[in-house]
């Protein structure tokens, strides 16, 4: 093992950040970028008000998409480590993109909305990181609002999401009385000299117990939060690593990712407890951050990142080994060895040719095609890793040609698009029809508009009565004899997994109840 890897990879952080829409994910990316040095003034990154507008129009989405894809990861340094914040779509119809993000990251970044408290989306997400055992660390974000008192918020999130929470800091005030917060490892208040929204703040650290406190925050208000913090340290688990690392607790920080109070100590935080890139899980073994050779698998796709060239983004990120400019990997599906000279990475708004990347850090590979979700690449291994998964699609509808003769034009259109994982295509076992799956109905006017823009092909979608998708874990004879049985309700996905699509849950039950050596899962792997 070379120390330089293990230095390289004790130095890096990948973390994603996951928050109901509106909590405030876009401002904090932005102001996470400000303090780490990536950009010099807030408001750079993307308008929000655009994104906004972008949710509800989806061909505007489509004129803001170079904007936003090139923030899909977004690197910087701070202080000694290297921070790989990997952007998640805000957008609920988007989902199943997110959680696939959420698998090539150590650590996540949870935002609330302390006016709100836990919110839907946000349940969902962090369900997916305790699936995976993923370390959440928790922000409650909007302090400089009347929002819920700080007791009651973690009393919400420990009840809602059944996570214990650890305060790291708390606030000194809140609302418009916010006047910064306490550190509970550094015992020390971070009281915010000035008020700007779009540079970093100055902040002074003071002793609580010290007549300066009370000189800036007021005599009341200093023992009111000392008091608070005596109660505060009693009710309270101490920090404890080990039961982070495994998802069990979840440190909680205070702030205004608005008015940048409180940013600063969370991004510290990721340094000092995040974990660095830890081991894979392989089909075979388990994949080691500090092996010599290179593995990493592929979890996003991203199509039309260069309007002038029909490429498709390979995001990989790389679980173990050294990535060096034209050295030569094998994409283990297909076999290929292939040398790699173009490979990207992203700093920011800015890609550039990788020479050299490690464990943690995600880089980009365009291809045309080839390149699909889960795939993975070695130095020659055939090993796969595992753990991408695919959820199964909530929406169905059936694509509808409005000019007969472009149906080979839509199998392919609908192939590629579907490749790139944001839907699923179905083919029927016995029919001809190509069935799109999705979570969202977003998707369907995306991909309508994408057939059209870039297949030159004119199709609808129409709903069809089926609403329940089940992919059909079992050996090949147990396959077949529910084929002979329920073929009607069969088709086979991307991947030529198969998979009932049915109108309700009872005739998955039954197929279910009859084979009782098949597993009908709700969760594909990718293969
Ligand atoms: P999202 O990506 O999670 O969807 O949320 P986003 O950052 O876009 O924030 C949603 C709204 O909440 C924005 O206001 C944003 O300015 C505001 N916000 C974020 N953090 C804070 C905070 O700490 N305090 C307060 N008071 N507001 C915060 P908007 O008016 O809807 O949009 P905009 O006009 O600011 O773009």
């Amino acid at each position: 093992m070379s120390t330089r890897l293990q230095r390289e990879i004790e130095k890096r952080r990948t973390f994603a950040i996951i928050s109901h829409p509106d909590a405030g994910k876009t401002t904090i990316t932005e102001k996470l970028l400000l303090y780490g040095g990536a950009i010099q003034v807030a408001g750079a990154v993307k308008s929000r008000k655009a994104d906004r507008a972008a949710r509800s129009d989806f061909m505007e989405m489509e004129q803001q998409r170079g904007i936003s894809v090139s923030t899909a990861v977004m690197s910087f340094e701070y202080g000694n480590q290297a921070m790989n914040l990997l952007d998640t779509p805000g957008h609920n119809d988007f989902s199943e993109d997110t959680y696939r993000t959420l698998t090539a990251v150590d650590s996540v970044l949870m935002v609330i909305d302390s006016t709100k408290g836990v919110e839907a989306q946000t349940r969902k997400l962090l369900d997916v990181c305790k699936l995976k055992k993923t370390p959440v660390i928790t922000m409650m974000n909007k302090l400089d609002l009347e929002g819920m008192e700080p007791l009651d918020l973690i009393d919400n999130l420990e009840k809602e999401l059944g996570v214990e929470c650890v305060p790291m800091t708390w606030p000194i005030g809140k609302g418009k009385e916010f006047k910064g917060v306490y550190d509970l490892r550094s015992k020390e208040v971070h009281f915010y000299l000035s008020h700007r929204q779009d540079r970093k703040n100055e902040l002074e650290k003071i002793d609580l117990y010290s007549e300066k406190a009370e000189a800036l925050i007021g005599i009341s208000e200093v023992a009111k939060l000392r008091e608070e913090i005596e109660m505060v340290r009693e009710l309270t688990p101490d920090m404890d690593l080990r039961r982070f690392n495994s998802g069990e607790i979840t440190p909680v920080f205070f702030g205004s990712a608005l008015n940048n109070f409180g940013v600063q100590t969370v991004l510290e935080a990721f340094g000092e407890i995040a974990p660095a890139p830890g081991p894979r899980e392989a089909a075979s073994r388990i994949v080691e951050p500090d092996e010599e050779k290179f593995t990493g698998f592929v979890f996003k796709i991203q199509a039309n990142m260069d309007r002038n060239h029909r490429d498709r983004m390979a995001f990989i990120r790389i679980c173990s080994g050294v990535f060096n400019r034209g050295m030569t990997l094998r994409h283990v599906r297909t076999g290929k060895d292939s040398i790699i000279r173009n490979a990207l990475t992203f700093m920011a708004r800015n890609r550039n040719l990788v020479e050299t990347a490690y464990p943690g850090d995600i880089i980009g590979i365009p291809n045309h095609g080839t390149i699909r979700i889960g795939d993975t690449f070695t130095e020659g291994e055939d090993v796969r890793i595992t753990g991408v998964p695919s959820f199964a699609p909530e929406l169905f509808r059936r694509a509808r040609l409005r000019d007969p003769m472009k149906a080979k034009a839509l199998g392919k259109g609908l192939t590629e698009v579907c490749e790139e994982g944001a839907a699923q295509l179905f083919r029927p076992l016995s029919g001809s029809d190509y069935i799109i799956g999705a979570l969202g109905e977003l998707q369907f006017q995306v991909i309508a508009s994408r057939l059209l823009n870039e297949y030159r092909v004119d199709a609808s979608f129409e709903g069809i009565p089926r609403n329940v998708c089940r992919w059909v874990i079992a050996d090949d004879e147990t396959k077949q004899a529910i084929i002979k049985r329920y073929e009607r309700d069969l088709f086979y996905d991307n991947s030529q997994n198969l998979c009932i699509l049915s109108d309700n849950l009872f005739r998955c039950n039954q197929i279910a109840d009859k084979f009782p050596d098949a597993r009908l899962s709700k969760i594909m792997e990718i293969q």
